[in-house]
């Protein structure tokens, strides 16, 4: 009986531990699958072509336009952290908002980023917006 308990505190604090140590793992295979390719693993981007997302200027400023970012994608120059970008990035339309919205909060902590939390209400917003 008591082993049984045991037993199963063990299970608990293992499946308890597990969650507790990846709240973003979503987020974080949809970026490796979705974006990766261009702004890499670190999100350090391609120096000169493609912007960082690892400690933006720009991502911690535009939390509002993120989502249509990803849906949309956006063209013309921009400037992230002191350098000018202007190569067009396609959209995404096949994520959902909640992806959309792991996507953005896995990149919001990743890299020693700290830029808050993203509620999916304010992606549904921003999407409702945008919408094109
Ligand atoms: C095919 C390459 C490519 C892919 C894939 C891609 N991006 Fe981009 N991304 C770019 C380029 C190029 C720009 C610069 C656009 C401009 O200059 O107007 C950019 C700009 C951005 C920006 C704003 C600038 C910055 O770096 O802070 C964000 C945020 C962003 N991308 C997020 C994402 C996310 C999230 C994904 C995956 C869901 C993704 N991108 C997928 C190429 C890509």
């Amino acid at each position: 009986m008591r082993f049984n308990l045991i037993l199963f505190l063990f299970f608990l604090s293992f499946i308890l531990a597990n969650c507790e140590s990846q709240p973003h793992r979503q987020g974080e295979i949809l970026y490796q699958n979705f974006c990766a390719n261009c702004h890499m693993d670190d999100g350090s981007g391609l120096a000169g072509n493609i912007p960082p997302l690892a400690q933006s200027d720009y991502v911690r400023q535009n939390q509002g336009q993120l989502a249509c970012i990803i849906r949309y994608g956006m063209e013309g120059a921009i400037v992230v952290n002191g350098k000018t970008y202007q190569n067009p990035m396609a959209g995404i339309p096949q994520l959902s908002e909640f992806e959309i919205a792991n996507i953005v909060n896995y990149i919001n902590q990743a890299w020693e980023n700290d830029y808050g939390y993203l509620q999916l209400k304010a992606v549904r917003e921003a999407l409702e917006k945008c919408k094109q």
